[in-house]
């Protein structure tokens, strides 16, 4: 075996009511002045309240950063670190989904950097560790809270870019999954889709370790028995609870190998038009993983096993497209289509699309299959 490495940050929580336990940690980080970066969507269902109750509990003193946008924009992220810079605080809490998450990092970071924040997109740019950051993921998930990534949106060249940093990474993650209870139903799928995606585009990509490959693996198992009864009743604690976990060890495991052209295809699409990232990369899966199937049918016929296909003493090839089939009855059952068209990108946009998605190399260099324009042209056209 070649030499590997594995790299995750060094603290996780877990379990229902877990989140009672965040003025603790933020005692063990020695600070006493906390900034929560979170959207308006978590102050309306009262998580912010609640949080904040634990906070002033443990006596430590809290503003807050409530402006979080989805997809944020790197004019967002400016207004965060904005406030960050004012608030000057010991300890950031990212409170929320993947947008959150992704910009209490970018807050946590920039307060120890020069701008500007663009200047850090791209791997390993960021010089200097930023305050100590604790992560409360409310979906799963983005995996954020895991991973050493920030995504924003350059809003002026319409391109979703990624800053990857050691320094991003949390120094603990509290995960409750009595947080996600009240996702919608639509949420539950997209964000439950995209750590299956994250999951497959670790295992199957160039860069997988035996380390990525039992954590992904697990993932996948996790989702493929969860996502369905999550998403039939947000109640149901346990489905959330394996979905949570899922999410989790999918990040852990991506953030080493990052993801791989189903992510270069959400980033390009993304950057043009403002679907939800879990919607994206949900339906561009069953295409990439068609593409992919043929560099690695082993992996894929893993897959198929992981979702309970009954694959034994199939040809791998055969076995690998049962990946495939798996993967398209869940989308159905989630009722996520998988036609391009019925997302209103227009079919002249197909070209530059494939130029973006190509241009995206730290996912596009851990693809398992060489891929070239024609092909992602090709793949956009025929699923049309
Ligand atoms: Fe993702």
């Amino acid at each position: 075996m070649a030499p590997q490495c594995f790299e995750t940050m060094p603290r996780i929580r877990f379990g229902a009511g877990s989140v009672e336990t965040l003025g603790e940690e933020v005692r063990r980080l020695e600070g006493s002045r906390v900034l929560i970066v979170t959207d308006p969507g978590i102050v309306k269902a009262g998580v912010l309240e609640a949080v904040k109750t634990v906070l002033d509990k443990a006596g430590l003193a809290v503003t807050a950063f409530t402006e979080v946008e989805s997809d944020p924009s790197l004019e967002a992220a400016r207004a965060c670190v904005q406030a960050a810079a004012f608030a000057r605080p010991e300890v950031v809490v990212g409170v929320g989904g993947g947008s959150s998450l992704d910009l209490a990092k970018v807050a946590a970071v920039m307060i120890a950097n020069e701008g500007p924040i663009e200047a850090y997109f791209g791997m390993e740019l960021v010089p200097r560790p930023g305050v100590p950051l604790i992560l409360i993921p409310t979906t799963a998930g983005t995996g954020s809270e895991m991973t050493s990534i920030s995504v924003l949106s350059d809003t002026h060249n319409q391109v979703k870019k990624g800053i990857v940093s050691r320094h991003l990474f949390a120094r603990a993650a509290i995960l409750d999954p009595l947080l996600t209870l009240e996702l919608p139903q639509r949420v539950t799928a997209i964000t439950g889709m995209d750590a299956l995606v994250h999951a497959i585009e670790s295992y199957v990509g160039v860069r997988a370790t035996v380390f990525t490959d039992t954590l992904n693996l697990q993932a996948i198992r996790l989702v493929a028995g969860n996502l369905r009864p999550a998403f039939a009743n947000g109640r149901n604690l346990a489905a959330r609870e394996n979905m949570l976990y899922a999410s989790c060890l999918a990040g852990m495991a991506f953030s080493n190998t990052q993801n791989g052209l189903d992510h270069a295809l959400a980033l390009a699409i993304g950057g043009k038009y403002h679907l939800p990232h879990g919607l994206l990369t949900a339906f561009l899966l069953p295409w990439v993983m068609e593409f992919n199937a043929i560099a690695v049918p082993h992996k894929f016929a893993r897959i198929a096993e992981a979702f309970g296909e009954p694959v034994a003493g199939l040809p791998a090839l055969e076995a690998a497209r049962r990946a495939v089939a798996a993967v398209r009855a869940l989308l159905a059952d989630l009722g996520i289509s998988t036609r391009l068209g019925d997302y209103g990108v227009s079919r002249q946009d197909i070209p530059a699309i494939a130029r973006a998605a190509l241009g995206a190399t730290r996912l596009i260099g851990n693809n398992p299959r060489t891929v070239t324009e024609a092909d992602v042209v090709g793949m956009l056209e025929r699923n049309y």
